[in-house]
């Protein structure tokens, strides 16, 4: 049932290309309009939203918080995304303009329902974007747009993440579309390169022998750091939960730009520091802050861990490792750049003898508040 592997989280990871594929299938028209009937919002409802808010919990969030990078783009509607376990105690602001997309894996996550049926007691439209066929989170919603990334075992998410970010980004695209925006040829470029997206993810996993090796020089480490800027960020994050989850390693992710405001406190000589590089193409600014980030924390010791794009050369000279991805538009990144860190974690966890599959007090679906 492994199908080979020495653990389902290889087999997921391994499937991710799939996965994605299976996702975008029948939601790209030949002209490369998005075709969601599936969600049964009416487009008139959806020109009058006025505000998305995203509830999730752990790497579902994480999926969230780079949706809302999207939808504000493409869309220009103002966008919150929430942990699912904060959002009812705060008396939220909801109203029938307010759509709120609830995204799980499992779609039996007690916090994100409990969120749900917070935001559709205050009249908002709720649209799930969940894994399970017929789950309760579905069940309880007024729409849902399915990932079809399979049945996912390992209790650490994979392939369940890429797929939410490519129903994310659908819906994002959709809601461009759906309204119109300034973004209308980007959008219809953004979609074709999402059709490629399934064989940039076969790329990366062709050539991450050398980040195993790494991970295996690490496992005697305190603490790894990421970090990461814009779409990179929710990238850091993820990276940081695996290696919790999987690794039982103290780590953090944080924005960049916070490094001045803190942690840059945290870096002394050979700490491990992963940096999620956007491309030197698109918004260039951002790329350029982080290329001085790096260079402040080598300065001060870190031993940097630079995932970059391929052929990106300003910013090799200041890698102590390079792990290079494809060329992808800047929102989309996340699709390929997270690829590297799942396979950090899991060989991490592999080399401290942790059991992969089943991390030590974590269950796969939390059915508890
Ligand atoms: O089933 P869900 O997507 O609602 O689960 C949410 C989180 O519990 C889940 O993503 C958790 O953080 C994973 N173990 C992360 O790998």
């Amino acid at each position: 049932e492994k199908g080979g592997y020495d653990y389902f989280m290889l087999k997921e990871i391994a499937e991710q290309p799939k996965a994605v594929a299976d996702t975008l299938l029948g939601r790209i028209d030949l002209a490369g309009n998005l075709c969601l009937d599936e969600v049964r919002i009416p487009a008139s409802v959806l020109r009058e939203v006025s505000k998305v808010v995203i509830v999730a919990c752990g790497t579902a969030y994480h999926a969230g918080m780079i949706a809302k990078y999207a939808i504000e783009h493409w869309t220009r509607i103002p966008c919150e995304t929430e942990l699912a376990s904060e959002f009812r105690y705060r008396d939220p602001i909801l109203d029938q303009r307010t759509l709120v997309i609830a995204i799980s894996q499992s779609g039996e996550t007690m916090d994100t329902l409990m969120a749900l049926r917070h935001a559709r007691e205050q009249g908002a439209r709720v649209l799930a974007i969940c894994n399970t066929n017929g789950s309760t989170i579905p069940r309880e919603s007024d729409a849902v747009l399915y990932t079809h990334a399979g049945p996912e075992v390992a209790v650490a998410s994979t392939k369940a993440f890429l797929t939410q970010l490519v129903a994310c980004y659908l819906v994002a695209l959709y809601l461009g579309q759906v309204r119109g925006t300034k973004w209308g040829d980007e959008i219809l470029s953004v979609i074709r390169e999402l059709s490629e997206i399934a064989t940039q993810v076969d790329e990366v996993l062709e050539t991450m022998e050398p980040v195993r090796e790494l991970a295996r020089t690490l496992a005697d480490k305190n603490t790894v750091l990421f970090l990461g800027r814009h779409v990179g960020f929710p990238v850091a994050l993820e990276g940081a939960l695996k290696l919790k989850e999987l690794a039982y390693m103290h780590a953090e992710g944080f924005a960049a730009g916070e490094l001045k405001h803190g942690p840059i406190a945290l870096i002394e000589q050979d700490v491990p520091v992963v940096v999620v590089v956007p491309s030197p193409r698109g918004r260039s600014v951002l790329h350029d802050k982080i290329v001085s980030n790096i260079q402040e924390i080598r300065a001060r010791g870190a031993r940097t861990i630079v995932i970059a794009e391929r052929g990106d050369e300003t910013v090799a000279p200041y890698a102590d490792h390079l792990i290079e991805i494809p060329a992808t538009p800047t929102l989309l990144q996340p699709l390929v750049a997270t690829v590297p860190l799942q396979v950090f974690a899991c060989e991490l966890a592999t080399a401290r003898g942790n059991e992969v599959d089943q991390p030590r007090n974590l269950a796969k679906s939390v059915t508890v508040e």
